[in-house]
């Protein structure tokens, strides 16, 4: 089986790649599949997997190109069985740069469907979502069901990606998943371009010693999942048979909603005192009107009556990351 995943260099691309590296198959409702290929395909070389011994694996092709051109969409997923699609300009740099946005993240999806459908091969494609999609006025609680309303481009170009994975599927091109992520925490190294990166640098600088400035105040609620657990879900979405799925193939991802004071509590419990003194707060207007605008909490009894999981706590969060990606080591 040829697994693909665009944005294979991100933060949830990597540790995908690592996981169905390390599973060695997937446990597809149509029988186990074993992985002969792994193609990770982005931008920019997957310095995460080149870095340590992976990269000798031979199931493993590292491609490096632009999710926005056609013609090279279409030669990667000619062979493709799944296609993980996490390539995308992310929210702030969506919402400043109309035309990338439009280019990678809208005509880059239309474009491998279109491939998708003309190969003929009825792929399975999990298309990663994110809870921007809901915008304007909204119900206490947000689902599948809600309207969506994006108030940002970014929001509107996985909008309109959901809706063409639902047609793709519904004529058979695909066999399609659009997996909503709420804000997905603890990224490493340099924060990108999206308005939720904040969650994640708020938790790593100041445990990795660095002062850290929040953009937004501490009773902002956040609804935030592990990386964990959303490359679970994005396994578990492609295992999944579709025929669970009912009339649509959009998922709510669940998570923990609570506000950014309680993340900085759980920090405090987990790692001490001396590493929260390390967080001040200046507002950010630009991020703050961004997150503002999103919904925190989520009816998830879809996702639970089809299997998704959240994390328990935010201290197991925070635990994971000190564990997986600071090697057990805090700067006390
Ligand atoms: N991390 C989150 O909190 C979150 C929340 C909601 C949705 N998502 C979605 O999940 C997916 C993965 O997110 P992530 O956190 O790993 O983001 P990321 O920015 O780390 O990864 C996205 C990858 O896409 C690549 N990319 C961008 N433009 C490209 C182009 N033109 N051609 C090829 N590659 C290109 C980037 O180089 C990057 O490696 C994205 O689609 C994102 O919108 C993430």
């Amino acid at each position: 089986m040829h697994v693909l995943i665009t944005g294979g260099a991100g933060f949830i691309g990597i540790r995908l790649a690592r996981r169905l590296l390390a599973d060695g198959q997937l446990l597809l409702d149509t029988g186990v599949q074993p992985l002969t290929t792994l193609t990770l395909f982005d931008q920019v070389a997957a310095a995460g997997i080149t870095n340590n011994d992976m990269s000798h694996d031979p199931r493993l092709s590292i491609k490096t190109g632009d999710a926005g051109d056609p013609a090279t969409i279409d030669a990667l997923i000619k062979d493709a069985d799944v296609i993980f699609h996490l390539a995308a300009v992310v929210s702030v740099a969506a919402e400043r740069d109309m035309d990338l946005g439009m280019r990678v993240n809208f005509h880059g999806t239309c474009a491998l469907l279109e491939s998708c459908r003309k190969h003929g091969r009825t792929p399975r494609v999990i298309f990663a979502s994110s809870a921007a999609v809901y915008g304007g006025p909204l119900p206490a609680v947000c689902g599948e069901g809600t309207a969506l309303f994006p108030q940002t481009s970014y929001g509107m170009q996985k909008a309109m990606g959901e809706r063409l994975i639902d047609d793709y599927s519904r004529k058979g091109y695909i066999d399609g998943r659009s997996i909503r992520l709420p804000t997905i925490i603890v990224r490493p190294g340099a924060p990108n371009m999206a308005a939720s990166a904040f969650a994640s640098s708020l938790v790593r600088e100041p445990l990795m010693g660095r002062s850290y400035v929040c953009p937004v105040p501490s009773d902002t609620p956040l609804c935030v999942l592990s990386v964990r657990r959303v490359v679970d879900s994005f396994v578990y979405a492609a295992c999944l048979s579709s025929t669970t799925m009912g009339h649509t193939r959009a998922v709510q991802l669940p998570g923990l909603t609570l506000p950014v004071a309680d993340l900085i509590a759980a920090m405090e419990r987990v790692a001490g005192a001396t590493v929260i003194k390390r967080i001040s707060f200046a507002t950010q207007p630009e991020i703050l009107k961004i997150v503002q605008g999103w919904p925190v909490r989520f009816d998830t009894n879809r996702s639970a009556k089809l299997g998704f999981k959240s994390d328990l706590t935010p201290d197991a969060i925070i635990t994971d990351f000190i564990n997986d990606e600071l090697a057990g080591q805090v700067v006390a």
